[in-house]
């Protein structure tokens, strides 16, 4: 365990009657970083801020927290705050008692609830907003509430179960920067979950991709973007042009009949794999000129660049986004670089593929 680890999970598994939510998991938190938990619907996010907040047991597997096993240790007695995706404010306090709420409880002294309170609101730019009725706030305003009356507490981590998906698109992406900006400014650990993929790239240090009660893969975001593990992550983040294939040896793969160069390495000879190339890292050449030979079929203006669908000679569908504009129904080349080619083994985990790394030291 890392010396800033915070929160560690153990082969933790949760299951209610017979359905497994999560499976074995296992990772680590560092204090002080922003971690986003991504994935679709229904599969496990909230169970695992639940876990980590003790709302729920974990069915196997140890929780630790600074080093301590903290399976046992109620809900109210661990350094975590959540805010949660509909606030749960009261909506009988005015803003300054939903935020005193925790530390009456604690039964702290009346002029620390007041010192505390108003720096907090300070923090969440919202000084002066002290005896407003939560019922007269926008939707921002209520979200800052319920992030002040998470930091009021002096947490050590901060969990936020989608937070900004009750928020209209502009509102929302707002909430992204200040978000991010009090993580910053506070240096504690958040832990955020959400199912959209590009907030969860612009806002994270990590992220935890999660399918099937199990972390499909982890990294910064550009890990996970530029080297997806498995389709599932390939489809999930972004727009990619996913191709079946084969590898020929290291460092040579073959797909659309063709033989390309790539980086990948450590698979079987002639082993089927999926490649994935981003719809940017190709560029539109000649015909003659192209690694590959396609047909345009449509092509959108999205603003920036051009999207253009096309369909090569043996019928894979590429997406390309480009600057320059092509005619439907035309052909063109595409090329692209050795690195912009991702090698995918078929249905392999993050476990499986850390593994096949580390105890490759051969040349096929
Ligand atoms: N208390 C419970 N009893 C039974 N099943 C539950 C309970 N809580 C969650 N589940 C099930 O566990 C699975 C994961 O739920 P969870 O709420 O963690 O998903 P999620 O990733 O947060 O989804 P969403 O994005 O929709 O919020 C779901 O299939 C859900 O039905
Ligand atoms: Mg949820």
């Amino acid at each position: 365990m890392a010396d800033n680890t915070i929160i560690q999970f153990t082969d933790v598994t949760k299951r209610f009657d017979d359905q497994t939510v999560l499976d074995q998991v296992s990772f680590e938190i560092e204090r002080g970083k922003f971690y986003t938990l991504l994935g679709p619907s229904g599969c496990g996010k909230t169970t695992v801020l639940r876990l980590i907040a003790g709302f729920t047991e974990a069915t196997e597997g140890d929780i630790l927290f600074n080093g301590k096993r903290i399976n046992d240790v109620p809900a109210n007695k661990r350094q975590v705050n959540t805010v949660f995706q509909d606030y749960a404010l009261f909506p009988h306090l005015n803003v300054f008692e939903n935020i005193a709420f925790g530390l009456r409880i604690k039964k702290m002294k009346e002029a620390e609830i007041k010192t505390r309170v108003l720096d907090a609101l300070k923090f969440v730019n919202l000084s002066g907003y002290e005896s407003r009725e939560i019922t007269e706030m926008s939707g921002g305003q209520r979200q800052r509430v319920a992030i002040a009356r998470a930091i009021v507490n002096e947490p050590e981590v901060i969990l936020l179960d989608e937070p900004l998906s009750a928020l209209d698109l502009k509102l929302r992406t707002e909430m992204q920067y200040e978000l991010r900006d009090l993580q910053r400014r506070l240096g504690i650990t958040f832990i955020f979950v959400t199912h959209d993929q590009e907030e969860a790239l612009a806002m994270s240090d990590e992220i935890f991709v999660l399918n099937h009660g199990l972390i499909q893969q982890s990294g910064t975001p550009t890990d996970i973007y530029d080297e997806p593990i498995n389709r599932f992550v390939a489809d999930f983040i972004g727009e990619s042009n996913i191709i079946p294939g084969r590898m020929l040896s290291d460092y040579r793969v073959s797909f659309a009949e063709n033989e390309f160069d790539c980086v990948d390495r450590g698979l079987e000879l002639n082993e089927p794999v999926e490649i994935v190339i981003r719809p940017e890292d190709l560029e539109i050449t000649g015909v003659a000129q192209g690694k590959l030979r396609v047909t345009v079929d449509s092509q959108l203006f999205r603003g920036v660049h051009y999207e253009i669908a096309c369909m090569d000679e043996v019928g894979n569908e590429w997406l390309v986004h480009s600057t320059k504009k092509a005619t439907v129904g035309e052909q063109i080349g595409l090329t692209f670089d050795p690195e912009a080619i991702h090698v995918m083994r078929l249905n392999e985990t993050e476990e499986e593929f850390d593994k096949r790394l580390e105890s490759y030291d051969g040349v096929l």
